[in-house]
């Protein structure tokens, strides 16, 4: 059965709603379709110490990788925000790992959607030991 894309924006909504996020009150969460149609959900989860916070579409990447996929094909963002939500850059290049041109729906509860890929959104990933003679 195909994915829709309303389909991946509205599991992106859901697990929103089960974010930890009582420092920002910010939610977001993110759905990640694999090459073989399953779904893989994420949400921020937020620390006392701010920067062990994980954004949701870490939590989304390596949920799915814990689980034994890595072949990827769309991601779905969502948070209440008038526009749709955009990824930070830690997560743009933890995406680009997997896949530097995976599709990327931005949306808002609302349904308001945007669709990018990731080289338009993260033009030069670091390539890290990757780029050695
Ligand atoms: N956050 C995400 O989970 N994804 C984004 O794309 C933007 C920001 C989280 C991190 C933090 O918990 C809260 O939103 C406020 O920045």
């Amino acid at each position: 059965m195909q994915i829709t894309d309303d389909k991946l924006i509205t599991e992106a909504i859901k697990v929103a709603s089960f974010a930890y996020a009582p420092y920002s009150q910010f939610s977001v969460g993110a759905a990640l379709l694999t090459t073989d149609g399953r779904i893989f959900c994420g949400c921020n989860v937020e620390n006392l110490s701010y920067g062990l916070t994980i954004c949701a579409e870490r939590s989304a990447v390596f949920a799915a990788v814990a689980a034994g996929c890595q072949n990827f094909q769309k991601i779905a963002i969502a948070a209440d925000t008038d526009e749709p939500i955009s990824p930070c850059g830690a997560c743009r290049q933890v995406l680009a790992e997997f896949h530097p041109t995976l599709e990327i729906i931005l949306a808002n509860f609302t349904g308001k959607s945007e669709q990018f890929i990731l080289s338009e959104l993260l033009p030069r990933p670091s390539k890290g030991i990757l780029g050695r003679p």
